[in-house]
């Protein structure tokens, strides 16, 4: 079970989060899609593999359901030594901070422990491409990874 977890201001990341999932399934791994506002830090290590998938607002800063979320982790510090996790960040390249918000939240997820699995992936809403071809093609090419780890 691959878990996707988005954190999101205005509700793009929710929609990258369902396609991704939606790929995931429709190539043979199941996949559940968490809200971070509703993900238990506690029990994050034992979710073995998550995608998390954030934006970036303000100015550089976390979007609203996002910052719960690291928030609880930052409190809490759990020990995600167990955990596998792939990232990916929407943003606007126009803004200096482009992108920070989902480098945030990998860089606490991996002094905590976690290991990433393949490259961030990025949705850059100042370029032409759809939200929704950006989030497939990084998990595209993160699958035959993903699918190694979940075995
Ligand atoms: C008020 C506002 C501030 C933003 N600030 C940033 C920013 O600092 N850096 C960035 O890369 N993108 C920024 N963005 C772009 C958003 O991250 C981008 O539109 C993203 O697709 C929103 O995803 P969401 O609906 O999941 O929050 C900003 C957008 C708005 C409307």
């Amino acid at each position: 079970m691959i878990t996707v977890l988005f954190g999101t201001e205005s509700g793009n990341s929710e929609m990258a989060a369902d396609d991704i999932a939606e790929f995931i399934r429709e190539n043979g791994e199941e996949a559940q899609v968490i809200p971070m506002e509703d993900c238990d830090v506690s029990r994050l290590q034992d979710a073995g593999l998550v995608i998390v998938i954030t934006s970036t607002y303000g100015e550089g800063e976390l979007p609203e359901t996002t910052q719960p979320f690291y928030d609880a982790l930052r409190a809490s510090r759990p020990d995600l030594g167990a955990l596998k996790f792939g990232a990916f960040g929407l943003g606007d390249s126009t803004y200096e901070t482009y992108g920070n918000g989902i480098d945030v939240v990998s860089t606490l997820l991996n002094e905590l422990g976690a290991h990433q699995v393949g490259e961030t992936g990025r949705h850059d809403a100042a370029k032409g491409v759809p939200l929704s071809q950006a989030a497939l093609d990084w998990v595209d090419r993160l699958l035959p990874s993903l699918s190694r780890r979940a075995a």
